[in-house]
């Protein structure tokens, strides 16, 4: 940490500001989060495809994919788990400073590390969705076969289990995904989202 000195930031020739005049839309994060397997990136994915056929440029950061390039490099401490949301809510500001609406689908089971983020954007540019599903329910579709490999003592540091997930004070949004189907959270959010003017 503070190893860059001597740097100067240089402003761009083209906004934030012209890239969404030219999309027509607004630029933000749809930061869900949630434990594995509570359908995080099945949501993030839809509604995705969804604002797609909206013409709304969008993009899905999404756990697994990112740890396999960008934090291949990071595990499952809390020091790894922090630095890894720390770099995606960068990445999420970039693609926001881009014009685009960025999905991003990770545990993020730190509530500082979410605030964090928020802190990096500005007011309208941070979208804390909750997928809440208690851990038993998680646990049954357990579509990875993580949860029971957890149990076994396989795998260490597993949230929910053996490391902690600490929910959402005041997301903007809380979906509950052992109550309402896929298609179902995804309307609540396209509903969000329109009564805020966002889409
Ligand atoms: S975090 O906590 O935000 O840094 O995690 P994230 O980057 O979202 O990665 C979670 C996915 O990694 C797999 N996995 C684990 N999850 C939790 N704890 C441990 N120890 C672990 N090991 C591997 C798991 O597939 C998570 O994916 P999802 O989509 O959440 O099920």
């Amino acid at each position: 940490m503070g190893k860059s000195t001597n740097i100067v930031w240089h402003e761009t020739s083209v906004t934030k500001e012209d890239r969404r005049k030219q999309n027509n839309h607004h630029s933000f994060v749809i930061w869900f989060t949630g434990l594995s397997g509570s359908g995080k990136s099945t949501i993030a994915n839809a509604l995705a495809k969804k604002l797609f056929e909206k013409e709304i440029k969008n993009y899905v950061l999404d756990g697994d994919n990112i740890r396999h390039g960008l934090n291949r490099d990071l595990g499952f401490s809390d020091k790894d788990r922090t630095e890894n949301i720390r770099r995606i809510g960068e990445v999420a500001k970039l693609f926001v400073d881009s014009g685009q609406v960025v999905l991003t689908a990770f545990i993020s089971p730190f509530r500082t590390d979410r605030e964090l983020v928020r802190n990096l954007l500005e007011k309208d540019e941070f979208i804390e969705v909750y997928v809440k599903c208690p851990l038993e329910d998680c646990e049954k579709r357990d579509p990875k076969g993580l949860y029971k490999k957890a149990r076994e003592g396989i795998i260490p540091e597993f949230t929910g289990i053996s490391s902690p997930y600490e929910e959402p004070i005041d997301p903007e949004i809380t979906l509950e995904t052992n109550k309402y189907s896929i298609d179902q959270c995804v309307e609540q959010l396209i509903d969000y989202l329109s009564s805020k003017n966002l889409i």
